[in-house]
């Protein structure tokens, strides 16, 4: 390859003169040719003249819009890499953007330094392109509005969208995987609705929820008298689904007998009904989703190796709300509304402190345990904004009891003094369970202590908290851990609870 070294061309369009200027300015920098369009329409032509590897491309502008720009840019200059810029980042114009075949997203206000490496990449990417010689085939899907209802403007789930965009339009096999709750159908129900299949049918098959007897007759159909109880022939789920979508949900959890099958489905193409040696012929693309680990069942021979290859082609892993906290508070806006217009509860905020709270938990139950928390407490709340009170106590309990955050009691003696015979070291009360954590050293002659108890029911008034048993076991099991340097057997045994028993509470408490 005798490639002339070519000075790289960028094309930006953006309405804004300013930022123009400004990424003129750090492009050439870079001893880049940098052309400017102020407008959709320049942009077009310019693109058509100066054929540019690179086009920086603003999505609201006056007159033609980034997204229709894109288009037609596509068609015009299928090699050029377009980085579409936007100030109005939604989840749907990030999927739509890398449906139409953009090259990436970024969100403004960025750093020029972040637009530089982008486009630094997407000229590297270009370069690629040339030298292969292809043609990127235009992706043909249609421009239909798809309402996703899909929150998140962490850039963790910008990456997610994005994938989304890339291969919905293919037919490849998607995995998606997470924790409970991350949201793992309603990513593979938007991988259907922006693939070329939208039109046809969609499948959704909880391979947990069937018994394991049902699920292949249920997935592929069976003959009249295949089996005890089939009465009459039925038609299964891959027949009904051709030509559409299968999504396979929570595969983690299917027999090996039937995972054999499901990769003959995606190998061949084809499929018996029980009980019929005649194979049919399905068409049909597979999405699937769990939150097992799969790689381990691989391991432990309970997920069949060759199968986890052909399902794992592309694989959406999908981040637990605790790693985007910066989401949770879009979330719960969106649940709200989406309360308000289904009439269940007209709360319309949250107060800046139970936020705040909230904001400190970790979500064990993400997306979900988000959107019921926040209907329980809508019920609750008296007003139109949801308050600390109208939490859920076993979360705020959860939260005030984290042992990352104790708070460091007090040293110096004051307050109980002159109410308690006995007296001090006063307690500052921070938390029902640092208060049991923090409880009394052995009395010394003379000296005078306190009742811990007491410190206890008071922060137990504070806070409103009626788990207050469950605090106190919180504690005694955390402080016999301590002792014990973390040995079970020993802590359960001081506890008097069996060792199954403490394991459970300490998966309960969150203690491991
Ligand atoms: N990013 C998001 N924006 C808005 N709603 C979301 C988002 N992610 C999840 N949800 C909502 O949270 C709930 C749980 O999502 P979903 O059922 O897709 O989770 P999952 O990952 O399939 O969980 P499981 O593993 O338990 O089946 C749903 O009601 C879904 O609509
Ligand atoms: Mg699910």
């Amino acid at each position: 390859m005798s490639h002339a070294p070519i000075t790289p061309k960028v094309l930006v369009i953006d309405d804004d003169n300013d930022l123009r200027y400004s990424l003129k300015r750090v492009l050439s920098g870079r001893q880049y040719e940098v052309l400017e369009a102020a407008s959709g329409e320049e942009g077009l032509s310019m693109a058509e003249q100066h054929n540019p590897h690179v086009i920086l491309l603003d999505n609201r502008m006056g007159g033609m819009s980034g997204m229709e720009a894109l288009q037609h840019l596509r068609g015009i200059n299928p090699n050029a890499m377009i980085i579409l810029m936007t100030a109005y980042g939604t989840t749907q114009t990030t999927i739509e953007a890398m449906k139409f075949g953009a090259f990436d997203y970024i969100m403004k206000p960025f750093d020029l330094k972040k637009i530089l490496t982008l486009t630094e990449s997407a000229i590297a990417a270009s370069k690629d392109l040339d030298k292969a010689g292809k043609e990127e085939a235009a992706p043909a899907v249609s421009n239909e509005d798809i309402e996703g209802g899909i929150i998140g403007s962490s850039s963790a789930m910008q990456e997610v969208f994005k994938m989304i965009g890339q291969v919905a339009a293919s037919d490849v096999t998607v995995m998606v995987t997470g924790e409970s709750g991350t949201g793992k159908e309603l990513i593979a129900r938007a991988i259907y609705q922006n693939s070329l299949r939208a039109q046809k049918p969609y499948i959704a098959v909880n391979c947990a929820a069937i018994p394991e007897n049902l699920i292949e007759s249920e997935l592929f159909g069976h003959e009249k008298g295949s089996f005890t109880g089939a009465t009459n022939q039925r038609i299964g789920k891959f027949e009904l689904c051709d030509g559409g979508t299968i999504f396979l949900d929570e595969i983690g959890d299917m027999a090996l007998t039937t995972q054999t099958k499901i990769l003959r489905a995606l190998q061949e193409g084809e499929i018996q009904r029980v009980g019929s040696s005649e194979t049919i012929k399905v068409n049909v693309r597979m999405l699937a989703a769990t939150n097992k680990p799969l790689e381990e069942m691989v391991k432990d021979k309970t997920f069949r190796e060759d199968l986890y290859y052909r399902l794992n082609v592309v694989r959406i892993q999908l981040p637990p709300l605790r790693e985007r906290k910066e989401d949770v508070p879009k979330l719960i806006d969106f649940v709200l509304k989406r309360l308000a217009r289904d009439s269940k509860a007209d709360t319309k905020s949250i107060s800046p402190e139970a936020l705040a709270l909230l904001n400190q938990y970790r979500w064990p139950g993400n997306v979900r345990e988000l959107e019921n928390l926040i209907y329980r407490s809508a019920v609750l709340a008296q007003g139109d904004m949801i308050l600390i009170k109208d939490l859920p106590q076993e979360v705020v309990k959860a939260i005030t009891g984290l042992p990352e955050t104790p708070p460091a009691p007090a040293k110096t003696p004051e307050v109980v003094a002159q109410t308690e015979a006995k007296a001090p070291p006063a307690i500052e009360t921070p938390t029902v369970a640092a208060v049991v954590t923090e409880a009394p050293e052995p009395t010394l002659i003379g000296q005078p202590t306190i009742d811990p108890y007491d410190a206890v029911y008071q922060a137990l008034r504070e806070t409103h908290d009626t788990n207050i048993l469950e605090h106190a076991e919180r504690a005694l099991i955390s402080r016999a851990l301590a002792e014990v340097g973390g040995k079970q057997v020993k802590a359960a045994e001081i506890l008097g609870m069996t060792r199954a028993t403490l394991r459970k509470r300490i998966d309960q408490y969150d203690l491991s």
